[in-house]
């Protein structure tokens, strides 16, 4: 019988003509989990299609691939069992890992003297905790500083704090970060979540002007003109008459004034949002009191974590407080699960395929040159700009 060529994945189209992979950028610190997530026990975890067991031990944090080379059972089954060794043992005979260097150093069931030891291992992770997250280097380069990939105010513990939250959405990573790339949805979409209910529709239709960040970081999304409402042909008005949206517009879309505003002076945020390598948005609110972080993180192919970072300026202890309730019984809620949601609905819809793009899509086209032709890679390390025009 002959054989036939597999069938090219239709959900790979768009991307593959700008390079941009289906497990993410491997080369980037990525934030995992919640710092209290990892303890003593081992807890499994996947980034980038890599299975990984993270544990806690004299006074250190760990992260190896989870799979015990002998006869293939998970680590993250196992224990810490020689407390403050640094090490963990696999659940099936006891094969002992360090979790520094991976290395097999002993093999219990085969004996003190057992000469494997030491001539097998399992590979190790980077990882660090900052700002109350894992981060986790999944790489084959060898990693830069972490500082290097995280905005400097996430971890600023002095000016300011951070409340990290995530969600697992079953989508590839690359829907997510599209969706992030100004592509005019917002103001269809999210013009019925509680944040946006009473105000006026936010203008559609605008000019979009990325321009590439400094290092070569990202792309920020200058916006300007548009309109609020229009009459539709043969349909009518949108948006319809909306009694309700009695509010003012919060600013967004301001972009006139953002580079005097606070935004930009604290936290160095150029017109309102900017999208990250290997794949995050970063939004900054006028006051310069808040900003937002969401990292898409790649678990596998068809998982991606939405890492949401809320970073608040820290402006006494009063103030702390009220942030955080505010953040509790407001901003978590209709943001973080309502406005978030309503995204996680959509690109978990997504049917792979062939695009029809428009002109509202310029930001998401841009986005893809960009990460293509300027993620970092092994072959690519340098950060001077890549004309993506
Ligand atoms: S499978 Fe891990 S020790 Fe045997
Ligand atoms: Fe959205």
């Amino acid at each position: 019988m002959a054989q036939t060529e597999p069938a090219e994945d239709p959900g790979e189209l768009p991307y593959r003509r700008h390079g941009i992979p289906a497990l993410g950028f491997e080369n980037y610190w990525y934030p995992l989990l919640l710092a209290r997530e990892v303890g003593r026990r081992p807890k499994a975890a996947r980034l980038l299609g890599r299975d990984i067991v993270l544990f806690r031990d004299a006074g250190k944090l760990f992260a190896l691939e989870d799979r015990c080379p002998h006869r293939g059972v998970k680590l993250s089954l196992g224990a810490c069992e020689y407390r403050n060794s640094g090490t963990i043992s696999c659940p099936y005979h006891g094969w002992v890992f360090d979790g520094a260097s991976g290395r097999l150093v002993a093999a219990l069931m085969d004996g003190p003297d057992s000469p494997i030891t030491r001539k097998v291992g399992v590979r190790s992770y980077p990882v660090r905790e900052h700002a109350g997250m894992i981060w986790l280097w999944p790489g084959e380069m060898a990693p830069t500083a972490l500082e290097d990939d995280v905005p400097e105010w996430v971890g600023d513990q002095n000016r300011f704090f951070s409340i990290p939250m995530y969600t697992d959405y079953r989508c590839n990573w690359r829907a997510l970060v599209d969706n992030w790339g100004q592509d005019h949805h917002a103001q269809y979409v999210h013009r019925s979540s509680p944040e946006l209910l009473f105000q006026p529709v936010l203008p559609f239709a605008l000019t979009l002007e990325p321009t590439v960040l400094p290092g070569n970081k990202g792309i920020a999304f200058k916006r300007s003109g548009g309109m609020t409402s229009a009459e539709f042909p043969g349909l009518g008005r949108f948006p319809n008459n909306e009694w309700w949206r009695v509010m003012k517009p919060t600013g967004r879309g301001n972009v006139r004034g953002f580079q005097e505003s606070k935004a930009h002076r604290v936290y160095g945020i150029r017109n309102q949002s900017e999208v990250w390598l290997p794949g995050l948005v970063v939004v900054g609110r006028l006051s310069g009191e808040y900003a937002l972080i969401q990292w898409a993180v790649p678990i596998d192919a068809g998982t991606t974590r939405c890492f949401n970072i809320n970073n608040f300026r820290r402006l006494g202890r009063w103030r702390e407080m009220l942030d955080r309730v505010h953040y509790w019984l407001w901003r978590g809620w209709a943001h973080d699960r309502i406005f978030s949601d309503q995204d996680k609905v959509l690109v978990e819809a997504l049917v792979p395929g062939p695009e029809r793009l428009s002109r509202s899509d310029v930001g998401v086209i841009y986005w893809r040159k960009f990460a293509g032709a300027n993620a970092r890679r092994p072959d690519r390390p340098a950060e001077a700009a890549r004309d993506v025009a």
